[in-house]
């Protein structure tokens, strides 16, 4: 039996569940199709019943949405497509009215190569201080015909584009990580580091609770861009080599890539830490930060740096009893021994839903996606099983955790999405081989009997809804015993009223089992991960992610007792 202690502190951040909202996909007031920060202020109070903490939107900033708005081409100011300034100002006063804190995107690892800042660094010229802002270099070749190095962009194809002079001729290339419309900032430079200081202090000023810190390790690049050939299991954000996921296969710490997790960002955090300490009420800064191991990652959340980073070797791990345990028991060490909370997730805007990715059988490398023609598809009845059980176990851990819209309702990955209605810049760059991210981005189910089930005023959706979604509309379980819905109602009420998220992990079970059992406080709970049922211990039931048999429960499903 062990017992971790969760480094006390009273921040709200500490303990909070933060729902992740997607502004294009969460609910649509103008009508054309595409959701905006109105839908989003009259839907909150369906998130206060929900019982979570806070929300955190991705961007909806000015933005030719060539990455569905992480391509941002004005920090300060919202596009059209989502609405004002003003309609920002309702949103959160609406949200702080009903207790609910405001954490905001920052993406500061590139911008849109429409933003002011880069037409103006093309416009410039080779040495000029505006070019000095992003990365521009020669290519490699007689005539720079070729790219400066081998980086190959996440969403696939190479990470440079060239650029051409005024006078028609090809000129130097610039670096982009992402999208070639997503150049990327040179962070050596003092004027970008001003520039997003006054980018945070604009949104602060303005009263957010808060940054999610985008591509939060690859602002600095090692010196003399080298070139680097990544693992070929990796995922291409830098997380986890699938191998290391295996139960009995040690990976070999891969080597740090050129772009990823240089010790110079820590400087930068550093000094947003210092930028958000001038004002008063814990606002957070949590990072987006695929690092490994978790150890590593631990280092993003030291007492001067960001406040949380979200946990992705929780999410990438599998339905696994052991494994799960000692991802729990890495994650408390690692994040308590810099005195941080850690942070729980098991879905977000850029993996398959957990509600399908749970029960993949076949190797799915992260933001690869699932689509018509991948060979396996998952069982769409043991997925949700498994997404239940495993959202039970998560929200019974200390800490905070993150939920995606959508995960709620027990939505799963949308599967048939027409090719011709894919958006993600990934589906493109890889010529339709990788289909991406859109799958977990289709809008929410609200209501079963109206046209986009609700989710547009005008009746129509960016991306389309799969028809059987009807049975999976918020109104369909409002309220209905043992819907996934009510089922993460209780479960956050639970989580509260017994203070899990501030309590401790004390195991009871045997380390091997394929049934994850713990103590938090006076409640005890019980993950069974395996096929065969089992009988629970004594204690009056709490809650339970499928009906029990007698006291017997099943496979892929997970209880809480009163201890
Ligand atoms: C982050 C975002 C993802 C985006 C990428 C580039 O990983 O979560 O959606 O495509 O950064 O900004």
């Amino acid at each position: 039996m062990t017992g971790t202690e969760l480094t006390s502190g009273t921040e709200w951040w500490r303990t909070a569940v933060i729902y992740q909202i997607y502004p294009r996909s969460f609910a649509d007031a103008n009508g054309d199709g595409m959701g905006d920060l109105s839908g989003i202020s009259a839907r909150l109070p369906h998130l206060k019943e929900l019982g979570i903490d806070a929300i955190w939107l991705s961007p909806f900033y000015t933005s030719p949405q060539r990455d569905a708005g992480y391509d941002v081409a004005d920090y300060c100011n919202v596009d059209p497509l989502f609405g004002t300034l003003d309609d920002f100002e309702v949103l959160q006063q609406t949200a702080h009215d009903l207790d609910i804190r405001v954490i905001v995107d920052i993406v500061p690892n590139h911008s849109s190569s429409d933003h002011g800042w880069f037409q103006a660094a093309l416009a410039s010229g080779p040495g000029s201080e505006e070019r000095a802002r992003y990365t521009f270099r020669d290519g490699r070749g007689e005539n720079g015909e070729l790219p400066p190095n081998n980086w190959e962009s996440v969403f696939g194809g190479r990470a440079w584009t060239r650029t051409t002079n005024a006078d028609g001729t090809p000129g130097q290339w610039y670096l982009h990580l992402f999208d070639s419309s997503q150049p990327d900032f040179d962070w050596e430079s003092e004027w970008v580091r001003e520039q997003f200081r006054a980018v945070l202090r604009f949104w602060l000023d303005r009263g957010v609770d808060g940054f999610r810190v985008d591509v939060a390790h690859g602002m600095i690049k090692a010196p003399g861009l080298p070139d680097y050939t990544p693992p070929a299991d990796g995922g291409s954000m830098g997380g986890t080599p699938a191998s290391a996921l295996e139960p009995g296969i040690s990976a070999e710490a891969p080597a740090t890539p050129p772009y990823w997790a240089q010790e110079g960002v820590h400087e930068i955090y550093r000094d947003w830490h210092n930028v958000l300490a001038e004002y008063a009420g814990d606002r957070v800064l949590a990072a987006e930060a695929w690092v490994d191991p978790l150890s590593e990652m631990a280092k993003w959340v030291r007492a001067d740096e960001m406040h949380q980073a979200f946990n992705f070797a929780y999410l990438e791990t599998p339905w696994n009893g052991p494994l799960l345990r000692r991802v729990i028991d890495d994650s408390l060490e690692a994040f308590g021994n810099v005195g941080a909370p850690s942070t729980w997730v098991l879905s977000n805007h850029d993996v398959v839903r957990h509600a399908s990715r749970l029960a993949l059988t076949g190797d799915n490398l992260q933001g690869h996606g699932i689509g018509p023609k991948t060979a396996d598809l998952p069982d769409t009845v043991i997925g949700l099983r498994r997404a239940r059980a495993a959202t039970a176990l998560m929200l019974s851990l200390p800490g905070s955790s993150y939920l995606y819209q959508g995960e709620e309702l027990g939505l799963p990955e949308a599967v048939d999405l027409p090719d011709h209605a894919r958006e993600d810049p990934t589906w493109f760059r890889t010529s339709g081989e990788r289909y991406g991210r859109d799958g977990c981005r289709v809008p929410i189910p609200w209501e079963a009997a109206s046209e986009s089930f609700g989710f547009s005023s005008g009746g129509t959706s960016w991306l389309p809804q799969p028809a059987d979604w009807s049975a999976l509309a918020r109104d369909q379980q409002e309220g209905v015993p043992g819907s996934t819905l009510e089922l993460y109602k209780l479960a956050l009420r639970l989580r509260r009223e017994h203070s899990l998220a501030s309590g401790t992990v004390e195991w009871l079970d045997d380390s091997n089992s394929e049934v994850v059992e713990y103590r938090n406080g006076n409640v005890i709970i019980v993950a069974n991960t395996g096929a065969t049922s089992i009988e629970l211990p004594a204690g009056e039931v709490l809650l339970v992610s499928e009906s029990l048999t007698g006291r017997m429960l099943h496979g892929d499903a997970t209880a809480w007792l009163r201890a």
